[in-house]
């Protein structure tokens, strides 16, 4: 994890890379800090704790500089592993994000030549090894090229020295992307580390190394120099604000029906009952597909479970969906037969790209499915299909998840349709769905006062159940995950049938259901679930278009828009978790122990 930015131009560089490190906060937050550097050395400001308690000059001259925020792997958060790390002399300082996985070697080697170490990361190799490489006489963009080659694992660093006139940065296996600017250049793992100075981006590949000055950007592989297109990025910075919300989640919430709105914009054929994605998947392979594997974590992952019923039912191709870390299928019965699906809203988790790798390894034809443009994931599938939500800053998924859900109900016409298994009319039902979610979803923003209330209630439970069946089962398990990230409470999320096969010992007149009834869910059979609970005393909120809900003690009511209904019983949710959450005063946008884009095993 970790997040790291650069700035080099004519203006200070000290007020530009804390607002950098502010918007890439969600990338880590238990340590950070900036190296300024200048003709005469390098100043280093760095702590353990978050962003706005780093102390730092009221200003400072330099206009060249990096910064990083840091998420722990390799030594606990303390001043001393904070970055970025210097070396021996205190004139070269590098950040870092990635795992340098033989460091242990490498530091033994630099012990034994006079190297001493103050911090326990495994970062701190870097800067010794390019003092070895100064002293031999190497400039900085020498010294950088021959120190990659002796590192294994995953990087993307930013290096300065004093006598350099910019920043060298390069990466393998984590994300760096350059920002053209008026006044400088940058370097940062995501643009909205820069995005209110430049919309200009160009992104580095593995093995690349960039040499980022005031007014030059030039990019190697292998010695050789190389072009890297200047893109630009659609997103305005006030995108990444809060814009009024006391919390990036709340606002990501309440942007869903735009988020809904974008991802399915100029996509739908109702009349025709087709989709256009833009993806490339040959006519003969669709029809000869056997198997689809979908790799994700998380949200991702109940997602792709969302997914993976629509594609078994619309495309009539057998369906499985697996936790990223746990995908050891390589491929498929028969590779050439099946399709990879990574969903992964950063396109950066490293148990997704490991996955996706060992698929592209077997032969497996591999699809990513993202919101990040330029990702990594992107960069290695064969094929991308954008979720097109925007950026989500908040740490636990929301938006994304939405996106994410109704990109791949689309995904599931496109293949139902070219497999000649899904009719017109059956599809323009679903696409019907698609488009009245984001009405529908907002429908359900209109009443967050009765989910306060609902939360107020219930915000001292001892524990928290989610139900459902079908699409309602995934449903449950995020809503679960969503609770349980934020409020820190016990929430779990149940098949509704398997509770009478053992969960039902922990329910109790303090432990209240949350029950997914609606459209696709097969919420009559889990209505019996419903009274099976509420036998045992516990109180029961339906998120539900049934038009009689029952025996329940409070009732969110979902639209009848079909197939889609159950997401937006998901958006009741998220709400439901956020209350809950800012009753009890949790740091919403950074629950403890996370970060948002995990980019190690
Ligand atoms: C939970 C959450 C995580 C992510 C997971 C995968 O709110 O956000 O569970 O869904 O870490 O992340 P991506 O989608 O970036 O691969």
């Amino acid at each position: 994890m970790c997040g790291i930015v650069g700035y080099v131009g004519s203006s200070e560089a000290l007020p530009i890379l804390a607002t950098g490190l502010k918007n890439l906060e969600y990338r880590g937050y238990d340590s950070a800090g900036i190296a300024l550097a200048d003709g005469d050395g390098i100043e280093v400001h760095k702590q353990a704790g978050e962003i706005d308690d780093l102390e730092l000059p009221s200003n400072s001259p330099e206009t060249i500089g990096v910064g990083h925020t840091r998420w722990s792997t390799h030594g606990e958060p303390t001043d001393a592993n904070a970055h970025p790390h210097v070396d021996c002399t205190g004139d070269v300082a590098v950040v870092h994000n990635g795992i340098i996985e033989n460091y242990a070697t490498l530091r033994d080697e630099l012990e034994r030549s006079g190297h001493e170490f103050t911090s326990e990361t495994d970062t701190e190799v870097v800067p010794h090894l390019v003092e070895e490489e100064l002293e031999g006489g190497a400039s900085l963009p020498e010294a950088v090229e021959a120190v990659v080659e002796r590192l294994h694992g995953s990087y993307a660093l930013g290096v300065v020295t004093p006598e350099y006139d910019g920043i060298v940065a390069t990466r393998r296996g984590s994300p760096l992307v350059v920002g053209h600017g008026d006044t400088g250049n940058f370097i940062a793992s995501d643009v909205t580390a820069f995005l209110e100075h430049t919309r200009r981006v160009s992104y580095i590949e593995d093995g690349d190394i960039a040499y980022v000055t005031a007014d030059d950007v030039v990019v190697e592989q292998d010695g050789q120099r190389v072009e890297r297109a200047v893109e630009t990025v659609e997103w305005e910075a006030e995108a990444a604000e809060k814009g009024g919300y006391e919390h990036y989640m709340l606002k990501e919430i309440h942007e869903q029906p735009t988020a809904l709105r974008q991802a399915i914009s100029g996509r739908l054929d109702e009349l025709h009952g087709d989709v256009d994605l833009d993806i490339e998947l040959p006519e003969e392979y669709l029809q000869s597909l056997e198997e689809i594997q979908i790799v994700a974590c998380g949200t991702s992952y109940h997602a792709g479970m969302v997914a993976a019923q629509l594609f078994e039912e619309h495309a009539s191709v057998r369906t499985s969906v697996e936790i990223a870390s746990e995908y050891e299928f390589q491929g498929g019965r028969d590779p050439w037969r099946t399709l990879v699906v990574a969903v992964t809203q950063s396109g950066e988790t490293a148990d997704t790209l490991s996955a996706l790798r060992k698929a592209n390894r077997s032969g497996a034809r591999t699809l990513a499915v993202t919101n990040t443009v330029g990702s990594t994931a992107t960069r290695e599938a064969d094929h991308t299909l954008y979720i097109r939500a925007g950026p989500e800053i908040g740490v636990a998924a929301t938006k994304t998840f939405a996106s994410q859900v109704a990109t791949l109900t689309l995904l599931s016409v496109y293949l139902g349709r070219h497999r000649s298994e899904l009719g017109s009319s059956r599809a323009s039902d679903v696409l019907a769905s698609v488009r009245n979610l984001p009405g529908a979803v907002q429908q359900a923003l209109d009443a967050e006062s009765q989910v306060l209330e609902v939360a107020e209630t219930y915000v001292d439970s001892d524990a928290f159940f989610f139900i459902g069946r079908e699409l309602g089962y995934p449903v449950a398990l995020e809503g679960a995950l969503k609770l349980k990230e934020i409020s820190y409470d016990h929430a779990e999320g149940f098949a509704a049938g398997e509770l009478k096969h053992g969960p039902l010992a922990l329910v109790t007149p303090n432990t209240p259901t949350l029950a997914v009834l609606t459209e696709g869910t097969r919420s009559k059979e889990t209505l019996n679930n419903v009274k099976e609970v509420e036998s045992r005393g516990s109180p029961v909120v339906g998120c539900s278009s049934l038009e009689d809900g029952g025996l329940l003690d409070a009732a969110f009511d979902v639209p009848e828009i079909g197939v889609m209904e159950p997401l937006v019983a998901n958006v009741y949710l998220q709400l439901f978790a956020y209350h809950v959450a800012n009753l009890k005063g949790r740091p919403i946008d950074k629950p403890r122990n996370l970060a948002k884009s995990v980019t190690v095993e």
